[in-house]
């Protein structure tokens, strides 16, 4: 236990989906150790994720990460506050080996077990890459399962304004990008042949939902996306991949943007952060950029690598969720479950 100072060290446990993951993290902001054993090559073979492939590799590495956690970190499980997992949303079977291993691990050293949300571990992504960055901020989570415009009032309070009405902004990346033949995951390689590709060859229509100026809807591209190839490939007609990428991908930053400055705008917001696998995005990042500096507004993004899903980002959630149980006087139960469809701020 720290009785000498106030550092509170977390070992942080991530297994929700394709990645499995151990980090340490001091302070919610500093990364001691972060190690990703990545299964998207495995799951490529089968052009998306299999959750039960999924759940079984996880079983196999999820020792070997947490044991990596804590060699890099240079600390023995003594040395350790409390021990924080992932314990929604999710795929059901991949969280349980997280949650699992992380109870038997606190339960065994005896330490506080703390359950973390896997959205909020993306947004406080943001507190790592930007150590000065504090509530209240505007959030663009958008990620493979998740695209959602929130207002982050609190560390622990999340008002969410707009959310997508069908597919996630990845989804619709990933989709597009098995249809024009990049393979999965679609979002990287989209970005990649972007890069040359023009993005004004062609036109998709913008979707705007009546009555609701901050959701998404990227199912109505994604159709005109395939409507688009279909179309050439009946008539013959041939169109360079790389423009069909950047000309959706263009759409989709532009829905992305356009959405989150309206809210900076009507909520008197000083900054913009984004988060979740998609905020990797290079034009993405540049739009926002751009975006913000035309407005004055502060911009802050996570570096790539605490983008995609990863366990330091569920230390850095950890911690200030770790200080709201310790304040309130109970942390995690050892009957702590796999809430799949766990809500953004829900406990
Ligand atoms: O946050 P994440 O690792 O997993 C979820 O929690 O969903 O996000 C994965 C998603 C995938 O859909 C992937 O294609 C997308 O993020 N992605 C990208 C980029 N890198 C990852 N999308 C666009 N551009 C990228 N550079
Ligand atoms: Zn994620």
């Amino acid at each position: 236990m720290n009785t000498m100072n106030q550092d509170i060290t977390i070992l942080a446990i991530e297994s929700s989906c394709d990645e499995t993951a151990a980090a340490v993290v001091r302070n919610g902001r500093e990364v001691l150790s972060n190690v990703i054993y990545s299964q998207i090559d495995l799951h490529t073979l089968y052009g998306g994720v299999v959750p039960e492939i999924a759940s079984r590799k996880h079983i196999e590495k999820i020792n070997q990460v947490v044991t990596g956690a804590l060699t890099d970190a240079k600390l023995s499980l003594n040395e350790i506050d409390a021990v924080a997992v992932t314990y929604g949303p999710g795929l059901v079977g991949a969280l349980l080996v997280g949650v699992s291993a992380a109870k038997g691990i606190a339960f065994g050293a005896g330490k506080p077990l703390v359950g973390v949300n896997h959205i909020e571990g993306h947004v406080a992504a943001n507190y790592i890459t930007n150590p000065d960055l504090e509530p209240p901020f505007l959030c663009l989570i958008v990620s493979g399962g998740h695209t959602h415009l929130v207002m982050v009032e609190d560390y622990a309070t999340f008002r969410v304004l707009g959310r997508t009405r069908d597919d996630a902004a990845g989804e619709a990346f990933d989709k597009v990008a098995r249809a024009i033949g990049l393979g999965y995951p679609g979002g990287p390689k989209i970005d990649r042949a972007a890069k040359e590709g023009n993005p004004d060859a062609i036109v998709f229509p913008k979707t705007k939902i009546e009555g609701a100026p901050y959701d998404f809807s990227f199912s109505g591209l994604k159709s005109a996306v395939l409507n688009y190839i279909n179309h050439a490939n009946m008539s013959g007609e041939t169109f360079r991949k790389e423009d069909l990428a950047a000309s959706f991908q263009k759409n989709v930053v532009e829905a992305l943007v356009s959405r989150a400055m309206l809210a900076a705008e009507e909520f008197h917001m000083p900054g913009i952060a984004l988060a979740g696998g998609v905020a990797s995005n290079s034009a993405l990042r540049a739009a926002m950029d751009q975006a913000c500096k035309e407005r004055g507004l502060k911009f802050y993004r996570p570096d790539p690598i605490l983008c995609t899903d990863n366990a330091a980002m569920i230390g850095a959630a950890g911690y200030y969720e770790y200080l709201r149980c310790r304040e309130e006087g109970h942390f995690s139960g050892w009957n702590l479950n796999a809430v799949p469809g766990l809500k953004l701020g829900e406990r």
